[in-house]
């Protein structure tokens, strides 16, 4: 892609990632775009680079521009390869010897991934940096989302260089909120469903801070994505609102089955929760994707998950969805467990210790019904999905 320019002289360098479909366990449906910046100043300034596949790309965008040689700082926000793996290319062909600017533990971490002795120079929260007519200012966010994290904010511009926050797995030709409207806000909505979640207590005191320095910001520019120049404000606001988790009238009802039993049950307990007025969905686990179904888990008040017993155990798709949901640890859910068994049934058992773990609140013991659900068992899924509306909050 050629350069584009994003302010008087501040560029967007990224390569788009059109064909990438599995992004570390993630499912990118349409892809995502990797952005470096450059900005061309006394100093002219290197932000971010990409995936090392992309190096070449980069390294043509930048000469483009300016000669590589030419660039007098190169800043890393972030050492997760995706932003940092092209830095041995781009390195060796604008000068081993460029200061390179990160944060402490960014010098520590990418240290730990390249061999390269560079000339680091790591900055703490609120250090500054004059290229000639702008300043940029560093402001570190440590678990946001690795203890390297940090983000730099030019001054002059009121631009904020946000590394993977605010970020969205989004391969476009455009490059701005204001070419896409809203249709962008669910790839940031599952963006920070899988990548932020975990970490919402920090967002939430990390806006309190930015609200508290008084920060202007006229435009933000993730490292991901599409940049919030139309309205920053409102990628920052629905950050807060999902990191605050308020509970939906909202039900995901996530199970896998062996002959449709514990599909049926699943089934049931949806529509006794429609017939409430909950929005509610059952989410089959080999046909939706572990990073779509924790998307859904973000606003809903319950989350129900059915398995069946096999081998005296969970059906492995639901362990595999139960250890990706007690990482990113979701607050304020009720929890509930169901499935069908033949002969021991552990299943209700252990998922309902993964939800108390992850801080669930249980509110039935669980439904086990044995091989096929009957009239019977159809009606007491039924009943459960009653319970469990009634549990939800109104709105
Ligand atoms: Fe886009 Fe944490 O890397």
């Amino acid at each position: 892609m050629k350069p584009i320019e994003i302010a008087k002289d501040i560029y967007w360098l990224g390569v788009i990632d059109w064909n990438i479909r599995d992004f570390h366990g993630y499912s990118t449906y349409q892809g995502t775009t990797y952005n470096s910046f450059l900005i061309v100043d006394e100093k002219i300034t290197l932000i971010d680079t990409v995936k090392k596949e992309f190096a070449d790309e980069l390294i043509a965008s930048i000469s483009e521009l300016v000669d590589p040689k030419k660039i007098d700082y190169v800043i890393s926000n972030h050492t997760e390869m995706d932003h940092s793996g092209s830095l041995p290319r781009v390195m060796h062909r604008i000068g081993e010897d460029t200061p390179l600017y990160c944060s402490k533990m960014g010098h520590k971490n990418l240290s730990k991934h390249f061999s390269q002795k560079w000339n680091y120079q790591p900055v703490k929260s609120d250090e500054e940096l004059s290229l000639g007519k702008r300043t940029l200012s560093f402001m570190e966010t440590r678990m946001l989302h690795w203890p390297d994290s940090m983000f730099t904010y030019v001054k002059e511009e009121k631009l904020l260089f946000s590394s993977d926050a605010f970020g969205q797995h989004y391969a476009g030709l455009e490059r701005f909120d204001d070419e896409v409207g809203d249709t962008i806000m669910p790839y940031a909505k599952k963006y920070f469903a899988n990548i932020l979640l975990l970490y919402s207590p920090l967002i939430l005191k990390l806006v309190d801070k930015v609200t508290e320095m008084g920060l202007a910001i006229d435009m933000i520019c993730p490292d991901h994505g599409i940049i919030w120049r139309k309205d920053p404000s409102k990628i920052i606001n629905a950050y807060v609102k999902w990191s605050q988790q308020k509970p939906k009238r909202k039900a995901v009802v996530i199970y896998d089955t062996m002959w449709h039993s514990t599909e049926a049950m699943a089934q049931a307990i949806v529509e006794a929760l429609g017939q409430e007025g909950v929005d509610a969905r059952p989410m089959h686990l080999r046909s939706c994707h572990r990073s779509d179904i924790i998307t859904e888990v973000l606003d809903a008040g319950a989350v129900i998950i059915g398995s069946p017993t096999i081998n005296n155990g969970l059906f492995p798709t639901v362990s595999d969805f139960l250890t990706y949901m007690k990482g990113l640890k979701p607050k304020n859910k009720i929890g509930a467990a169901f499935g069908s068994y033949g002969w021991s049934g552990e299943a209700v058992k252990l998922i309902n210790r993964e939800m108390e773990e992850t801080k669930f609140q249980v509110i039935d013991p669980g439904l086990r019904v044995q091989y096929v659900p009957d009239d019977n068992g159809i009606k007491t899924c039924y009943e459960l999905g009653l319970k469990i509306a009634r549990a939800l909050p109104s709105e």
